[in-house]
């Protein structure tokens, strides 16, 4: 709903959960009009409240009362010292930026954006869109600044449009998303990690500092995720005030949070001005990305509980949206790069015996690809290892009832190959600078035309040639040198970025119903942008059970398990060496879109064969509980020896718990589910429950006498 009050005017955006106001204030001395943020959270009667009114009433032409204006839309330059959202420098050396209210627009709806991953609706009745129009009276630069509210939910999305109306060619060197303005202080929540180790769950606590998480990788990357909480200092898992903050795109960005002296709060998410550098002569104009933002009275998982939502249904498409996904199969951990016809043909063979749904070739099927030294680039098949060709390959596997999935790495080149002999010119590189190799291969430039067209011919044309049912595109490497043969760094790893978003919109359309996983080292770029475009990730190269936990967990702050993939692999674990039973293993995975990796013939024993029959059989009972039920999270494994999620839907509620090391029995532990739809319900053992039982009783956590031991149970609606 949507309401605009006053000759300033007032603007007010809310529904049942959220309200949004921006005020627009006229500056008692200089006449000017600037836009405040004056609420974003709880919903609201009344658009202003006395504060409010106090505020917008002083003038701002003194610095120290810009320093406290809540502004929603701040520039450099002008006296508030905090993080802008916008930053233009000019050709004189100016970086001073006003932008005043000019008018607004309001329509149903969320307009689409050109070449960029977003949110979307299906009809015009699920959200509104209120955009601002701001314009800088010296230079004439525009910002069209628009605010979705989504209907039913307490989520906006929020982008910029920036149009150089002046005479004057300027250099956008900030050029931010979304801007929050709140009063108080807030602790912040943060997904950090590494290889192998990605989203761990961090609480920064408040301070009168900026706090800031970004990456200036080329890629959304490990160590941060573009997503951050903004809570009450006593806010957790079930309750408490929470701002999420989550940024659609999978490059350079930074969510800075900034506190002044004065009880408020500033955050800014955007791209990484570290790498924007962004050109606009007159005439031209710039798209932002768009950052969504979430309110939450239900702590933690009441923000996730939005986002997966969200993300789930209006942020993920096409064909495998809605479905099941195929449990599978992946030889890479059982084989790396020593597999023929034969062998992967074996591990097919014993995988459909036990109802697995679809094999996945990982690594080397390509090129000379034999090792990590070489190759990529060389999309076509290494007859030597597979005679009958990935055609012949993809038939026998299909023979079985089976569908067939290829990996690529489709945005490097090794510079041992054919592609970079004929093209040493396609990669990122900086003239007179050696080229840094990592894992031995470089990156190609893809903000080139021509790049982006070789690398949608190499994969289309692989899948033009045999049934070929999903693809993991995978990218093992971070920029360095970042500079191009056909134009300069500027703005260099936002177009790589445009670039393969234009690259895998056009092979969705082509091929829509191939299921495509994302994959960077793992979880490298685990992120919304992404997740428009293929909707599942591989989660991280770290597939051991107990690592996984913690994972998996910090995974589902922001989003939904339906884009989470969870393989079971070998024990001892490849990356760790921790032994841990297959059925652990399997309680850990299954949540997610399930598969398996491993060489099943010669890695599983015939008892654990039979387990993962079972396994195999819950999995698909389950799976539509598991992609679009609620999930929510009850013990955290940052925070103690037993971990505990649960998923419900209409038909059921899955509990699953972990318990990491034995101890001895000191009476029995309880878990409370939360969130549980009203029902009775029955467990395996023929046990009810009704809803109430569940979140109030709680249900008895029994674990074998053993490390690493788990426990999931299933309580089936009865009615
Ligand atoms: C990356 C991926 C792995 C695997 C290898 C193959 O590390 O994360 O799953 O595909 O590449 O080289």
């Amino acid at each position: 709903m949507f309401t605009v009050t006053g000759e300033g005017p007032v603007f007010h955006l809310y529904n049942e959960f959220v309200s949004l106001v921006l005020a627009v204030r006229t500056d008692p001395e200089g006449g000017y009009q600037e836009v405040c943020l004056t609420h974003f959270g709880y919903p609201i009667d009344e658009p202003l409240n006395t504060l409010d009114r106090l505020i917008l009433e002083n003038g701002s032409s003194n610095d120290s009362l810009r320093q406290i204006m809540p502004y929603a839309f701040p520039t450099e330059g002008r006296g508030d010292y905090r993080v802008p959202l916008f930053a233009e420098a000019y050709e004189d050396g100016g970086n001073c930026t006003e932008l005043y209210y000019e008018d607004y627009r309001y329509a149903a709806g969320k307009p689409k954006l050109e070449g960029l991953p977003q949110t979307y609706t299906e009809q015009d009745d699920e959200a509104e869109t209120l955009t601002i129009i701001l314009r800088d009276p010296l230079t004439k630069l525009k910002v069209e600044a628009s605010i979705t509210l989504f209907a039913h939910r307490p989520a906006i999305a929020s982008s910029m449009k920036i149009v150089n109306e002046g005479s004057e060619k300027l250099t956008l060197s900030r050029a931010g998303s979304l801007c929050l303005a709140l009063p108080g202080h807030f602790d912040m929540v943060q997904l950090w990690g590494s290889w192998g180790k990605e989203r761990y769950v961090q609480r920064v606590p408040s301070a009168t500092l900026v706090r800031s998480i970004s990456s200036s990788r080329g890629a959304s990357g490990h160590e941060h995720n573009p997503f951050a909480i903004l809570c009450d200092p006593n806010a957790d898992e079930f309750s408490g005030r929470c701002f999420g903050v989550s940024f659609v795109y999978s490059g350079d960005f930074e969510i800075a949070v900034q506190e002044n002296a004065y009880d408020q709060t500033r955050l800014v998410c955007g791209l990484n001005p570290r790498s924007l550098d962004w050109p606009l002569a007159p005439g031209e104009c710039f798209q932002t990305p768009e950052a969504v933002a979430v309110y939450s009275e239900q702590g933690f998982n009441g923000v996730s509980h939005v986002y997966h939502d969200l993300y789930r249904t209006r942020l993920c498409r096409g064909y495998w949206r809605d479905r099941p996904r195929p449990v599978l199969i992946n030889n890479w951990e059982g084989t790396t790069f020593y597999f023929d016809h034969e062998k992967i043909m074996d591990i097919a063979r014993s995988a459909a015996a036990l109802g697995i749904e679809m094999l996945v070739l990982d690594d080397g099927w390509f090129g000379q690809r034999n090792n990590d030294h070489s190759s990529l680039g060389d999309w076509f098949v290494n007859y030597d290892k597979l005679p009958r060709g990935i055609k012949g390959l993809a038939e026998d596997v299909n023979a079985l009832g089976m569908k067939f999935g290829l990996w690529f790495e489709p945005e490097m080149i090794s510079p041992i190959s054919e592609l970079y002999e004929a093209h040493p010119d396609w990669c990122l590189h900086a003239d007179g600078r050696p080229r840094t190799t990592a894992r031995h291969q470089l990156t190609l430039d893809m903000s080139r035309t021509d790049v982006q067209d070789f690398v949608i011919e190499s994969v289309a044309s692989m899948l033009r040639s045999a049934p070929i049912d999903y693809v993991k595109w995978d990218m093992n490497r971070n920029f360095s040198e970042i500079g191009s043969s056909v134009s300069n760094r500027h703005g260099l790893p936002h177009r790589y970025m445009l670039g393969v978003y234009r690259v895998m919109e056009a092979l969705i359309q082509e091929f829509p119903t191939v299921l495509f996983e994302g994959c960077s080292s793992g979880g490298g770029r685990f992120d919304p942008g992404f997740l428009y475009y293929m909707p599942q990730f591989w989660t991280s190269d770290d597939t051991d059970a107990v690592e996984r936990l913690k994972i998996q967990y910090g995974t589902s702050f922001a989003y939904p398990n339906c884009t989470i993939s969870a393989h079971v692999s070998a024990s001892p674990n490849h990356q760790v060496g921790r032994v841990t039973g297959i059925k652990m293993r399997g309680d850990v995975a299954l949540g997610g879109n399930f598969g398996y990796e491993l060489d099943l013939p010669n890695q599983t024993t015939d008892e654990e064969k039979e387990v993962i029959r079972e396994q195999v059989k819950l999995v698909k009972k389950i799976r539509e509980t598991t992609h679009s039920g609620v999930f929510t999270r009850l013990l955290s494994p940052f925070e103690g020896n037993i971990t505990a999620w649960s998923y419900a839907d209409e038909n059921r509620v899955i509990l699953c718990a972990y318990r990491v090391l034995s101890t001895v029995k000191r009476g029995p532990v309880y878990v409370r589910l939360h969130d549980i739809p009203q029902g009775t319900y029955q467990d395996q053992n023929g046990k009810t429950y009704t809803e109430r039982d569940l979140m109030n009783a709680g249900i008895k956590l029994e674990f074998p006498r053993q490390d690493f031991a788990s426990m999931v149970t299933i309580f089936e609606k009865v009615k």
